[in-house]
Protein backbone atom coordinates (compact mmCIF):
# COMPACT_ATOMS: atom_id res chain seq x y z
CA UNK A 1 0.00 0.00 0.00
CA UNK A 2 1.17 3.52 -0.85
CA UNK A 3 3.07 4.92 2.12
CA UNK A 4 1.20 8.26 1.73
CA UNK A 5 -2.05 6.25 2.97
CA UNK A 6 -0.26 3.64 5.21
CA UNK A 7 1.80 6.41 6.85
CA UNK A 8 -0.38 8.86 8.47
CA UNK A 9 -2.57 6.07 9.96
CA UNK A 10 0.28 4.05 11.70
CA UNK A 11 1.26 7.39 13.23
CA UNK A 12 -2.19 7.70 14.63
CA UNK A 13 -2.05 4.49 15.69
CA UNK A 14 0.79 5.09 17.80
CA UNK A 15 -0.79 7.25 20.39
CA UNK A 16 -2.43 5.28 23.48
CA UNK A 17 -5.53 7.44 23.30
CA UNK A 18 -7.14 5.46 26.32
CA UNK A 19 -10.47 7.43 27.40
CA UNK A 20 -10.98 5.39 30.10
CA UNK A 21 -8.04 5.47 32.29
CA UNK A 22 -7.09 8.92 33.81
CA UNK A 23 -3.20 7.48 33.10
CA UNK A 24 -3.54 7.63 29.59
CA UNK A 25 -5.13 11.60 29.52
CA UNK A 26 -2.08 13.43 28.70
CA UNK A 27 -1.48 10.49 25.40
CA UNK A 28 -5.25 11.11 24.42
CA UNK A 29 -4.66 14.95 24.38
CA UNK A 30 -1.45 14.67 22.21
CA UNK A 31 -3.70 12.39 19.91
CA UNK A 32 -6.13 15.36 19.49
CA UNK A 33 -3.40 17.75 19.25
CA UNK A 34 -1.33 15.40 16.03
CA UNK A 35 -4.84 15.25 14.54
CA UNK A 36 -5.54 19.50 14.57
CA UNK A 37 -2.32 19.72 12.76
CA UNK A 38 -2.92 17.16 10.49
CA UNK A 39 -6.31 18.91 9.55
CA UNK A 40 -4.62 21.94 9.37
CA UNK A 41 -1.40 20.98 7.17
CA UNK A 42 -4.41 19.65 4.92
CA UNK A 43 -5.54 23.43 4.72
CA UNK A 44 -8.73 22.65 6.69
CA UNK A 45 -9.43 25.43 9.52
CA UNK A 46 -8.96 23.48 12.74
CA UNK A 47 -9.53 23.58 16.12
CA UNK A 48 -9.05 21.67 19.45
CA UNK A 49 -12.03 22.44 21.91
CA UNK A 50 -11.86 21.29 25.46
CA UNK A 51 -14.76 19.81 27.01
CA UNK A 52 -14.58 19.14 30.62
CA UNK A 53 -13.07 15.76 29.48
CA UNK A 54 -11.19 14.69 26.74
CA UNK A 55 -11.54 17.65 24.25
CA UNK A 56 -13.15 17.38 20.47
CA UNK A 57 -11.51 18.08 16.95
CA UNK A 58 -13.09 20.38 14.82
CA UNK A 59 -12.12 20.92 11.35
CA UNK A 60 -13.70 22.23 8.50
CA UNK A 61 -13.63 23.98 4.83
CA UNK A 62 -14.24 27.65 3.63
CA UNK A 63 -17.95 27.32 3.68
CA UNK A 64 -19.93 28.59 0.70
CA UNK A 65 -23.69 29.34 0.42
CA UNK A 66 -25.66 27.06 -1.94
CA UNK A 67 -23.79 24.26 -0.89
CA UNK A 68 -25.22 21.35 1.36
CA UNK A 69 -22.92 20.55 4.76
CA UNK A 70 -21.99 17.19 5.45
CA UNK A 71 -20.35 16.48 8.88
CA UNK A 72 -18.20 13.15 9.10
CA UNK A 73 -18.15 12.41 12.59
CA UNK A 74 -15.74 9.92 14.08
CA UNK A 75 -13.38 9.26 17.81
CA UNK A 76 -9.81 8.99 18.09
CA UNK A 77 -10.17 7.77 21.44
CA UNK A 78 -9.55 3.80 22.00
CA UNK A 79 -10.64 1.01 24.33
CA UNK A 80 -7.84 -0.28 26.80
CA UNK A 81 -5.86 -2.74 25.78
CA UNK A 82 -6.37 -5.17 28.47
CA UNK A 83 -4.98 -8.41 28.02
CA UNK A 84 -2.37 -7.37 26.89
CA UNK A 85 -0.60 -10.69 26.78
CA UNK A 86 -3.17 -11.71 24.71
CA UNK A 87 -1.88 -9.45 21.70
CA UNK A 88 0.63 -10.99 19.21
CA UNK A 89 2.22 -7.96 19.09
CA UNK A 90 2.53 -4.65 21.07
CA UNK A 91 -1.04 -3.01 20.35
CA UNK A 92 0.42 0.63 20.18
CA UNK A 93 2.83 -0.52 17.43
CA UNK A 94 1.13 -1.00 14.75
CA UNK A 95 2.23 -3.98 12.39
CA UNK A 96 1.06 -4.94 8.59
CA UNK A 97 0.81 -8.20 8.16
CA UNK A 98 -1.14 -10.06 4.65
CA UNK A 99 -2.77 -6.97 3.90
CA UNK A 100 -4.28 -6.38 7.67
CA UNK A 101 -3.43 -3.99 10.31
CA UNK A 102 -2.96 -4.97 13.47
CA UNK A 103 -2.95 -1.83 16.40
CA UNK A 104 -5.09 -0.80 19.02
CA UNK A 105 -7.64 1.55 17.41
CA UNK A 106 -6.94 0.33 13.69
CA UNK A 107 -11.01 -0.52 13.05
CA UNK A 108 -12.41 1.15 15.73
CA UNK A 109 -11.89 3.78 15.31
CA UNK A 110 -8.99 5.50 13.92
CA UNK A 111 -8.59 3.74 10.52
CA UNK A 112 -11.92 4.34 9.22
CA UNK A 113 -11.44 7.73 10.12
CA UNK A 114 -8.52 8.34 8.62
CA UNK A 115 -9.86 6.86 5.37
CA UNK A 116 -12.22 9.47 5.54
CA UNK A 117 -9.36 12.32 6.37
CA UNK A 118 -7.40 11.25 3.57
CA UNK A 119 -10.19 10.63 0.94
CA UNK A 120 -10.73 14.62 1.56
CA UNK A 121 -6.94 15.73 1.50
CA UNK A 122 -6.60 13.59 -1.90
CA UNK A 123 -9.63 15.58 -3.13
CA UNK A 124 -7.91 18.90 -2.06
CA UNK A 125 -4.92 18.10 -3.69
CA UNK A 126 -5.86 17.05 -6.90
CA UNK A 127 -8.73 19.84 -7.28
CA UNK A 128 -8.15 22.48 -4.64
CA UNK A 129 -12.00 22.25 -2.93
CA UNK A 130 -14.75 19.78 -2.31
CA UNK A 131 -18.19 19.31 -3.62
CA UNK A 132 -19.82 19.64 -0.28
CA UNK A 133 -19.21 22.24 2.75
CA UNK A 134 -17.97 19.79 5.43
CA UNK A 135 -17.11 19.62 8.96
CA UNK A 136 -14.98 17.05 10.88
CA UNK A 137 -16.00 16.44 14.05
CA UNK A 138 -13.80 13.79 15.78
CA UNK A 139 -14.29 13.26 19.98
CA UNK A 140 -12.03 11.19 22.11
CA UNK A 141 -14.48 10.12 24.54
CA UNK A 142 -17.23 7.93 22.08
CA UNK A 143 -15.80 4.69 24.35
CA UNK A 144 -16.59 5.93 27.73
CA UNK A 145 -20.37 6.88 26.49
CA UNK A 146 -19.84 10.35 25.45
CA UNK A 147 -20.51 12.05 28.57
CA UNK A 148 -19.17 15.62 27.44
CA UNK A 149 -20.57 15.52 23.74
CA UNK A 150 -24.21 16.52 24.24
CA UNK A 151 -23.33 20.15 25.93
CA UNK A 152 -20.74 20.59 23.10
CA UNK A 153 -23.38 20.21 20.20
CA UNK A 154 -25.52 22.56 21.85
CA UNK A 155 -22.91 24.70 22.35
CA UNK A 156 -21.98 24.42 18.89
CA UNK A 157 -25.14 24.15 17.22
CA UNK A 158 -25.16 26.96 15.22
CA UNK A 159 -22.27 26.48 13.60
CA UNK A 160 -22.60 22.73 13.10
CA UNK A 161 -26.24 22.44 11.11
CA UNK A 162 -24.97 20.12 8.65
CA UNK A 163 -27.40 18.43 6.17
CA UNK A 164 -26.17 15.26 6.95
CA UNK A 165 -24.05 13.39 8.78
CA UNK A 166 -21.55 10.40 8.02
CA UNK A 167 -20.05 8.18 10.58
CA UNK A 168 -18.07 5.03 9.43
CA UNK A 169 -18.10 3.53 12.98
CA UNK A 170 -19.35 -0.07 12.03
CA UNK A 171 -18.77 -2.79 10.55
CA UNK A 172 -19.31 -4.56 6.62
CA UNK A 173 -21.10 -7.05 6.33
CA UNK A 174 -18.84 -9.74 5.54
CA UNK A 175 -15.08 -9.42 3.60
CA UNK A 176 -15.45 -7.26 0.32
CA UNK A 177 -19.33 -7.02 0.92
CA UNK A 178 -20.09 -3.17 1.65
CA UNK A 179 -23.27 -2.25 3.87
CA UNK A 180 -25.44 0.63 4.90
CA UNK A 181 -26.40 -0.10 8.77
CA UNK A 182 -29.68 1.45 9.30
CA UNK A 183 -30.34 0.67 12.97
CA UNK A 184 -28.26 0.12 16.11
CA UNK A 185 -29.10 -1.58 19.74
CA UNK A 186 -29.67 1.08 22.77
CA UNK A 187 -28.23 0.24 26.19
CA UNK A 188 -29.30 -0.18 29.46
CA UNK A 189 -26.73 -1.29 31.80
CA UNK A 190 -27.23 -1.77 35.57
CA UNK A 191 -25.25 -3.24 38.75
CA UNK A 192 -26.77 -5.16 41.12
CA UNK A 193 -25.84 -6.09 44.77
CA UNK A 194 -27.19 -8.43 47.30
CA UNK A 195 -25.47 -7.47 50.76
CA UNK A 196 -26.76 -10.31 53.92
CA UNK A 197 -25.12 -8.40 56.67
CA UNK A 198 -22.06 -6.43 57.99
CA UNK A 199 -19.42 -9.55 57.86
CA UNK A 200 -17.85 -12.64 55.93
CA UNK A 201 -18.50 -15.93 58.12
CA UNK A 202 -17.63 -19.26 58.74
CA UNK A 203 -19.87 -21.25 56.39
CA UNK A 204 -18.83 -24.22 59.11
CA UNK A 205 -20.33 -22.30 62.12
CA UNK A 206 -23.25 -20.50 60.30
CA UNK A 207 -23.94 -22.67 56.61
CA UNK A 208 -27.36 -23.72 57.04
CA UNK A 209 -28.16 -21.10 59.24
CA UNK A 210 -28.05 -17.83 57.39
CA UNK A 211 -28.28 -17.13 53.51
CA UNK A 212 -25.89 -17.04 51.06
CA UNK A 213 -25.95 -13.92 48.85
CA UNK A 214 -24.04 -15.63 46.17
CA UNK A 215 -26.26 -18.92 46.12
CA UNK A 216 -29.36 -16.20 45.92
CA UNK A 217 -27.48 -13.68 43.16
CA UNK A 218 -26.92 -16.86 40.93
CA UNK A 219 -30.69 -17.95 41.55
CA UNK A 220 -31.74 -14.29 41.05
CA UNK A 221 -29.69 -13.78 37.73
CA UNK A 222 -31.00 -17.22 36.37
CA UNK A 223 -34.25 -16.17 36.66
CA UNK A 224 -33.58 -13.40 34.44
CA UNK A 225 -34.10 -16.14 30.91
CA UNK A 226 -36.47 -18.84 30.56
CA UNK A 227 -35.88 -22.26 29.44
CA UNK A 228 -36.25 -20.93 25.80
CA UNK A 229 -33.45 -17.94 26.49
CA UNK A 230 -36.51 -15.35 26.73
CA UNK A 231 -35.95 -12.78 29.08
CA UNK A 232 -38.88 -13.30 31.66
CA UNK A 233 -39.02 -9.89 32.70
CA UNK A 234 -42.77 -8.56 32.28
CA UNK A 235 -43.47 -6.91 29.78
CA UNK A 236 -39.65 -6.40 28.35
CA UNK A 237 -40.59 -7.11 25.02
CA UNK A 238 -43.53 -5.41 24.46
CA UNK A 239 -42.35 -2.22 22.54
CA UNK A 240 -39.76 -3.91 20.44
CA UNK A 241 -40.78 -3.53 16.63
CA UNK A 242 -41.25 -7.27 15.06
CA UNK A 243 -39.17 -7.59 12.20
CA UNK A 244 -40.13 -6.37 8.74
CA UNK A 245 -40.47 -9.76 6.03
CA UNK A 246 -37.84 -7.77 4.19
CA UNK A 247 -35.50 -7.50 6.78
CA UNK A 248 -35.44 -11.09 6.95
CA UNK A 249 -35.32 -12.10 3.55
CA UNK A 250 -32.32 -9.76 3.07
CA UNK A 251 -30.28 -10.85 5.94
CA UNK A 252 -31.16 -14.89 4.91
CA UNK A 253 -28.96 -13.88 1.25
CA UNK A 254 -25.99 -12.70 3.13
CA UNK A 255 -23.20 -15.28 3.07
CA UNK A 256 -23.48 -15.85 6.95
CA UNK A 257 -23.32 -19.20 8.29
CA UNK A 258 -23.22 -20.29 11.94
CA UNK A 259 -20.17 -22.23 10.99
CA UNK A 260 -19.08 -19.02 10.15
CA UNK A 261 -20.07 -17.38 12.66
CA UNK A 262 -18.92 -20.13 15.28
CA UNK A 263 -15.51 -19.66 13.96
CA UNK A 264 -15.24 -15.88 14.02
CA UNK A 265 -16.36 -15.63 17.51
CA UNK A 266 -14.67 -18.63 18.59
CA UNK A 267 -17.05 -20.67 20.23
CA UNK A 268 -18.03 -24.21 20.43
CA UNK A 269 -22.08 -23.78 19.83
CA UNK A 270 -24.29 -20.46 19.12
CA UNK A 271 -26.36 -19.83 21.78
CA UNK A 272 -29.92 -17.51 22.37
CA UNK A 273 -33.97 -16.95 22.14
CA UNK A 274 -35.50 -19.33 20.30
CA UNK A 275 -36.82 -18.93 16.64
CA UNK A 276 -34.93 -16.69 15.39
CA UNK A 277 -31.53 -16.80 13.52
CA UNK A 278 -28.49 -15.49 14.70
CA UNK A 279 -28.70 -12.26 12.97
CA UNK A 280 -31.81 -11.67 13.57
CA UNK A 281 -31.01 -12.38 17.42
CA UNK A 282 -27.71 -10.33 17.48
CA UNK A 283 -29.28 -7.05 15.01
CA UNK A 284 -33.14 -7.22 16.06
CA UNK A 285 -34.13 -8.56 19.19
CA UNK A 286 -33.02 -7.20 22.89
CA UNK A 287 -30.85 -9.12 25.37
CA UNK A 288 -29.80 -9.02 28.62
CA UNK A 289 -26.63 -10.29 29.07
CA UNK A 290 -24.35 -10.98 32.67
CA UNK A 291 -21.12 -8.88 31.90
CA UNK A 292 -19.25 -9.60 35.24
CA UNK A 293 -20.91 -11.70 38.47
CA UNK A 294 -18.39 -11.60 41.67
CA UNK A 295 -18.57 -12.30 45.50
CA UNK A 296 -17.18 -14.53 48.12
CA UNK A 297 -13.24 -15.90 47.43
CA UNK A 298 -11.25 -15.31 44.19
CA UNK A 299 -7.90 -16.70 45.11
CA UNK A 300 -6.22 -19.52 45.25
CA UNK A 301 -7.43 -23.25 46.93
CA UNK A 302 -10.43 -23.15 49.08
CA UNK A 303 -11.95 -21.16 51.69
CA UNK A 304 -14.85 -22.24 53.50
CA UNK A 305 -16.69 -18.64 53.68
CA UNK A 306 -20.00 -17.14 53.84
CA UNK A 307 -19.79 -14.03 51.25
CA UNK A 308 -21.36 -11.07 53.02
CA UNK A 309 -22.30 -9.71 49.44
CA UNK A 310 -22.85 -10.88 45.80
CA UNK A 311 -23.21 -9.07 43.12
CA UNK A 312 -23.68 -8.91 39.19
CA UNK A 313 -23.15 -6.35 36.22
CA UNK A 314 -26.09 -6.61 33.92
CA UNK A 315 -26.38 -4.66 30.38
CA UNK A 316 -29.35 -5.10 28.11
CA UNK A 317 -29.13 -4.28 24.44
CA UNK A 318 -32.25 -2.45 23.22
CA UNK A 319 -33.75 -2.90 19.80
CA UNK A 320 -36.51 0.31 18.35
CA UNK A 321 -38.96 1.34 20.04
CA UNK A 322 -37.31 -0.07 23.54
CA UNK A 323 -36.04 2.74 25.69
CA UNK A 324 -33.30 2.31 28.24
CA UNK A 325 -35.81 4.15 30.69
CA UNK A 326 -38.28 1.97 30.29
CA UNK A 327 -36.37 -1.61 30.72
CA UNK A 328 -34.35 -0.02 33.64
CA UNK A 329 -37.75 0.52 35.19
CA UNK A 330 -39.10 -3.25 34.06
CA UNK A 331 -35.94 -5.04 34.95
CA UNK A 332 -35.54 -2.96 38.57
CA UNK A 333 -39.25 -3.71 39.72
CA UNK A 334 -39.07 -7.36 38.54
CA UNK A 335 -35.78 -8.00 40.82
CA UNK A 336 -37.53 -6.22 43.63
CA UNK A 337 -40.21 -8.52 43.22
CA UNK A 338 -38.41 -11.84 42.73
CA UNK A 339 -35.19 -10.92 45.19
CA UNK A 340 -35.71 -13.12 48.78
CA UNK A 341 -36.53 -10.97 51.94
CA UNK A 342 -33.75 -12.22 53.27
CA UNK A 343 -31.00 -10.21 51.71
CA UNK A 344 -30.67 -6.65 50.64
CA UNK A 345 -31.00 -5.92 47.14
CA UNK A 346 -28.86 -2.62 45.89
CA UNK A 347 -29.17 -1.55 42.25
CA UNK A 348 -27.09 0.61 40.95
CA UNK A 349 -27.56 2.75 36.86
CA UNK A 350 -24.76 2.12 34.41
CA UNK A 351 -24.57 3.15 30.86
CA UNK A 352 -28.08 4.07 28.81
CA UNK A 353 -28.01 4.77 25.00
CA UNK A 354 -30.87 5.18 22.86
CA UNK A 355 -31.84 2.61 19.97
CA UNK A 356 -31.08 3.81 16.59
CA UNK A 357 -32.72 3.55 13.31
CA UNK A 358 -33.18 5.65 9.92
CA UNK A 359 -34.80 5.15 6.59
CA UNK A 360 -32.42 3.43 4.05
CA UNK A 361 -34.62 4.52 1.60
CA UNK A 362 -34.20 8.23 2.26
CA UNK A 363 -32.68 10.68 -0.49
CA UNK A 364 -28.87 10.69 1.27
CA UNK A 365 -29.19 6.72 2.45
CA UNK A 366 -30.09 6.09 -1.41
CA UNK A 367 -27.19 8.64 -2.45
CA UNK A 368 -24.69 6.78 -0.06
CA UNK A 369 -26.28 3.88 -2.00
CA UNK A 370 -24.97 5.05 -5.53
CA UNK A 371 -21.17 5.42 -3.91
CA UNK A 372 -21.24 2.08 -2.40
CA UNK A 373 -22.25 0.48 -5.66
CA UNK A 374 -19.42 2.91 -7.25
CA UNK A 375 -16.91 2.27 -5.25
CA UNK A 376 -16.95 -2.06 -4.38
CA UNK A 377 -18.80 -2.75 -7.96
CA UNK A 378 -21.70 -3.88 -6.09
CA UNK A 379 -25.00 -3.13 -3.93
CA UNK A 380 -24.64 -2.22 -0.32
CA UNK A 381 -26.22 -4.51 2.11
CA UNK A 382 -28.62 -3.38 4.26
CA UNK A 383 -28.26 -4.45 7.71
CA UNK A 384 -28.98 -3.48 11.27
CA UNK A 385 -25.69 -4.20 14.01
CA UNK A 386 -26.10 -4.98 17.01
CA UNK A 387 -23.74 -2.49 19.20
CA UNK A 388 -24.30 0.80 19.99
CA UNK A 389 -23.75 4.42 19.50
CA UNK A 390 -25.77 6.36 21.93
CA UNK A 391 -25.01 9.46 20.51
CA UNK A 392 -26.18 9.34 17.15
CA UNK A 393 -30.00 10.06 18.26
CA UNK A 394 -28.29 13.30 20.41
CA UNK A 395 -26.80 14.19 17.14
CA UNK A 396 -30.37 14.40 15.38
CA UNK A 397 -32.19 15.63 17.96
CA UNK A 398 -29.67 18.65 18.64
CA UNK A 399 -28.60 18.96 14.71
CA UNK A 400 -31.74 17.78 13.14
CA UNK A 401 -29.78 16.04 10.35
CA UNK A 402 -30.68 12.16 9.34
CA UNK A 403 -26.85 10.32 10.05
CA UNK A 404 -25.41 7.75 7.11
CA UNK A 405 -23.53 4.24 8.67
CA UNK A 406 -21.05 3.38 6.40
CA UNK A 407 -18.75 0.73 8.02
CA UNK A 408 -15.62 -0.17 6.94
CA UNK A 409 -14.58 -2.81 9.60
CA UNK A 410 -14.74 -6.44 8.77
CA UNK A 411 -17.13 -8.74 11.10
CA UNK A 412 -13.76 -10.38 12.64
CA UNK A 413 -12.05 -6.94 13.01
CA UNK A 414 -11.79 -8.20 17.08
CA UNK A 415 -12.71 -4.42 18.34
CA UNK A 416 -12.26 -4.08 22.06
CA UNK A 417 -10.38 -7.51 22.02
CA UNK A 418 -6.52 -8.66 21.68
CA UNK A 419 -5.06 -8.04 18.11
CA UNK A 420 -7.79 -5.40 16.59
CA UNK A 421 -6.93 -5.46 12.78
CA UNK A 422 -8.33 -3.85 9.82
CA UNK A 423 -8.02 -4.69 6.58
CA UNK A 424 -6.14 -2.76 4.35
CA UNK A 425 -8.17 -2.99 1.10
CA UNK A 426 -10.89 -1.93 3.30
CA UNK A 427 -8.90 1.29 4.10
CA UNK A 428 -8.21 2.23 0.44
CA UNK A 429 -12.28 1.57 -0.20
CA UNK A 430 -12.77 3.60 2.52
CA UNK A 431 -10.60 6.57 0.70
CA UNK A 432 -12.05 6.19 -2.38
CA UNK A 433 -16.17 5.88 -0.62
CA UNK A 434 -14.85 9.56 1.03
CA UNK A 435 -14.47 11.01 -2.28
CA UNK A 436 -17.37 9.41 -3.92
CA UNK A 437 -19.93 9.83 -1.21
CA UNK A 438 -19.15 13.53 -1.42
CA UNK A 439 -19.29 13.91 -4.56
CA UNK A 440 -23.23 12.33 -4.27
CA UNK A 441 -23.92 13.88 -1.09
CA UNK A 442 -23.55 17.52 -3.13
CA UNK A 443 -26.42 16.74 -4.93
N1 LIG B 1 -18.23 1.19 17.10
C1 LIG B 1 -18.84 0.67 18.27
C2 LIG B 1 -20.32 0.39 18.12
C3 LIG B 1 -20.62 -0.74 17.17
C4 LIG B 1 -20.18 -2.01 17.45
C5 LIG B 1 -21.40 -0.52 16.05
C6 LIG B 1 -20.46 -3.05 16.58
C7 LIG B 1 -21.69 -1.56 15.21
C8 LIG B 1 -21.23 -2.83 15.47
C9 LIG B 1 -18.68 1.64 19.43
O1 LIG B 1 -17.40 2.22 19.45
C10 LIG B 1 -18.89 0.92 20.75
O2 LIG B 1 -18.16 0.01 21.03
N2 LIG B 1 -19.91 1.29 21.52
C11 LIG B 1 -20.19 0.71 22.82
C12 LIG B 1 -21.14 1.56 23.61
C13 LIG B 1 -20.53 2.54 24.58
C14 LIG B 1 -21.58 3.18 25.44
C15 LIG B 1 -19.41 1.96 25.41
C16 LIG B 1 -20.88 -0.63 22.71
O3 LIG B 1 -21.61 -0.90 21.74
O4 LIG B 1 -20.69 -1.44 23.63
MN1 LIG C 1 -15.94 0.75 20.40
Amino acid sequence: MDAALLDPLLEFLRFPSVSTDPAFAGEVQACAQWLKERFSRMGLEAAIHPTGGHPVVLARNAHLPGRRTVLIYGHYDVQPADPVALWTTPPFEPRVEGGVLFARGSSDNKGQIMAHILGVEQTLREKGELPVNLIFLVEGEEEIGSPHLEAFLQEHREALRPDVIVISDTGMAGPGLPALTYALRGLMGMEIRLHAGGSDLHSGTYGGMVPNPATLLARLVASLHDAEFRVTVPGFYDSVRPLADWEREAWATLPVSEEGLKAEAQVHALFGEAGYTPLERAWARPTLEINGIGGGYQGEGTKTVIPREAFAKITCRLVPDQTPTEIEAKVRAYLERICPPEVRLEIISGHGGDTFVCDPQSADALAAQRAVKAVWGREAALVRAGGSIPILTTFRRILGADILLLGLANPDCAAHAPDENFVLENYEAGVRLNRALLEELAG
